[in-house]
């Protein structure tokens, strides 16, 4: 069956719309439960945690597992990572092939068949420097690799209906983003995130968004999103209006502990004014996390929200011995009671 290319149904500024917003893939971040609290406030399009090729291609079971997710989080963009493109090519029949968790909320009868199917688009990690991926030859370190990046991207896009998108940095030792882009200008992908950070830069200091735009240029019917260092909603407006060309930002550690920055963004560009967070309202998105987490993972998932929490209550009167109570909990009653009694 054709997939549609969701990316081609997003309005974005040259489309007559405001940016397109993403929660940029982070492993041991984007899980099911964040996607949709992302997607709840505000997000266009959310990514995954990375996923190995080759474990997919030998064992899927477990990253399977980890990439479920639920209609409500729709677009859903999976990522994937690895240096083989026999392992990608399988790959990505099965992640083409996957399906979505019926949402616990909806009855089975209401459930249409786009409820039932499997995610929207598939990702390939071009930009990873962590070492157990880079260190593999996967991740940044394809992006000097001419010959294999124009494989790996070809196998997936001969292997799936779904649109399919590249994350890439701004360059490694002599490779720039630039070069990488022109040597795959002619592939069918859909759309690219650029973290204008080249390897060396790491995930601190200085972003170049302008190369993001001088590769809209270069390939100006692809959807270009800049990515890196957005935090703050002066930040994104200061690109969008500095970089016109941009089709959108893809928002990763600025959305800890604030899912809700993707609709302040998006106010903020369509009408100049948006909606404050405090704390009686965070506490509310809170609680919400920790429901979504646990309908996914159950008490596993009390364990992995800690760190989320501590996140929200950052920068609130009392936070550190807040903190040191929502690291502790056990149950959702639990984390409850805290916030209850919190002021
Ligand atoms: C904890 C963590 C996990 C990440 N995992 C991934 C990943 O799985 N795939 C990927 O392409 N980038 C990953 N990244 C990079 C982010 O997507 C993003 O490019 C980078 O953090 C810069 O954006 P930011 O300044 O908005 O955080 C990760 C970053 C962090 C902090």
């Amino acid at each position: 069956m054709k997939n549609i290319n969701f990316w081609k149904k997003l309005k974005y500024p040259s489309r007559g719309g405001q940016a397109i917003l993403a929660l940029a893939p982070m492993a041991g971040i984007t899980d099911s439960a964040f996607r949709q609290m992302c997607k709840k406030y505000g997000a266009d399009v959310v990514y995954s945690e990375m996923a190995s090729v080759s474990a997919l291609f030998y064992k899927p079971q477990k990253t399977l597992e980890m990439l479920r997710f639920n209609a409500k989080e729709r677009p859903y963009v999976v990522q994937l990572f690895g240096n083989k493109p026999e392992h990608f090519a399988v790959a990505t029949k099965i992640i083409t092939n996957m399906k979505s968790n019926p949402p616990a909320t909806l009855r089975k009868r209401a459930f249409s068949r786009s409820d039932a199917g499997g995610p929207d688009g598939i990702d390939i990690n071009f930009g990873c420097p962590a070492k157990k991926v880079f260190g593999h030859g996967s991740g940044c370190a394809l992006m000097p690799n001419k010959k294999l990046s124009r494989e790996i991207i070809s196998a997936v896009c001969e292997n799936t209906s779904l649109p399919v998108s590249l994350k890439i940095r701004a360059g490694l030792r002599d490779m720039d983003a630039i070069q990488f882009i022109k040597n795959i200008k002619d592939l069918p992908f859909s759309a690219v995130m650029v973290h204008g950070r080249t390897y060396e830069g790491g995930f601190s200091g200085p972003v170049d968004f302008a190369i993001a735009e001088k590769i809209k240029k270069i390939i100006p019917g692809k959807i270009i999103l800049a990515n890196g260092g957005i935090t703050t909603l002066e930040d994104a407006q200061k690109i969008m209006q500095e970089f016109p060309l941009l089709d959108g930002l893809g928002i990763a550690r600025g959305s800890w502990g604030k899912p809700f920055i993707f609709q302040q963004i998006k106010d903020i560009l369509k009408k100049g004014k948006y909606t404050e967070y405090d704390f009686k309202k965070i506490k509310k998105v809170m609680l919400e996390h920790a429901k979504f987490i646990y309908q996914d993972k159950k008490e596993k998932g009390l364990l992995e929200i800690r760190k989320h929490l501590s996140w929200y209550v950052k920068g609130f009167p009392g936070a550190s011995e807040l903190r040191q109570k929502l690291v502790q909990v056990k149950s959702l009653k639990e984390i409850k009671n805290i916030l209850d009694k919190s002021l």
